[in-house]
């Protein structure tokens, strides 16, 4: 529709925006555009605002978590030198308890030396305190019994020991001067329960044990003398000892 409005004529319409003419619209075209301009800047304000919230909401989520793990990191070195500690105290117990076992160990050793010797004193004691018979024909010396062999009967070494273990003894073991003189005063000559060892210097009983000490020689005995003097006789000539030949023939004397 057309109107005239200030002199100025326009068309209108519905709404009479187009009542304005040209300057007028220019001057007032503005006020939607405000309204579109301040909901716009709400809206950038309002995610603005939900963006700091957001952030400020993920600050404290992460500030949390840092804490938590401060937290764990420290009980987790915390265990781990509770660990340590209790590492380095059970060696200190371990190196303790070796050096006790140690201890004990020696203590033991000592203690099984000492029951050791009683044991034998106890048996030495109980054996010579026992009256000891002896078989019929031996004679008995000093609480032991000896066989001497019959007169005019002479063996070899080998088969003289074969009489006396016959007889469940073996050749004499001499071990003490009384000893000796008892023996040695009995038959002519004697075979007695030693024997040259593996080497040329090496005496040994017939129980398997050395000479002990310088034993009771002839002057310049013994002396192989022919190579092969490997048995020891003893004689009532010289009440003394001498290295002959195994094979010879002599009395001998067992020992119980
Ligand atoms: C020697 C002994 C030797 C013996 C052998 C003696 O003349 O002095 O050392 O054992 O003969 O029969
Ligand atoms: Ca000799």
């Amino acid at each position: 529709m057309s109107v005239t409005f200030n002199g100025k004529s326009g068309e209108v319409d519905g709404d009479g925006w187009n009542l304005m003419d040209t300057d007028n619209r220019s001057k007032y075209r503005c006020r939607p555009q405000i309204s579109v301009c301040w909901i716009g800047a709400a809206v950038v304000c309002l995610v603005l605002l939900l963006t700091m919230i957001m952030v400020a909401q993920n600050t404290s989520a992460i500030s949390h978590w840092d804490t938590k793990f401060e937290k764990l990191i420290y009980e987790i070195s915390k265990s781990r030198d509770d660990l340590r500690d209790e590492r380095d105290q059970l060696k200190i117990q371990c190196s303790n308890l070796t050096k006790e076992m140690e201890s004990l160990q020696s203590q033991y050793n000592t203690l099984a030396a000492s029951r050791d010797k009683l044991q034998e004193d106890i048996d030495m004691l109980t054996h010579n305190r026992t009256d000891k018979p002896c078989n019929h024909g031996w004679i008995k010396f000093n609480n032991k019994c000896y066989y001497v062999s019959p007169n005019g009967v002479t063996k070899t070494w080998e088969n003289s020991r074969k009489d006396c273990r016959e007889k469940g003894a073996d050749l004499v073991i001499i071990t003490t001067k009384e000893e000796q003189d008892f023996v040695s005063g009995r038959n002519g000559v004697s075979w007695i329960g030693l024997h040259r060892g593996e080497s040329e210097d090496e005496w040994k009983w017939v129980d398997g044990t050395g000479l002990v000490d310088h034993g009771f020689w002839q002057k310049d005995e013994p002396n192989n003398s022919d190579g092969e003097e490997d048995c020891v006789e003893v004689s009532s000539a010289a009440m003394a000892w001498n290295d002959v030949p195994c094979k010879r023939k002599f009395s001998w004397v067992c020992e119980d």
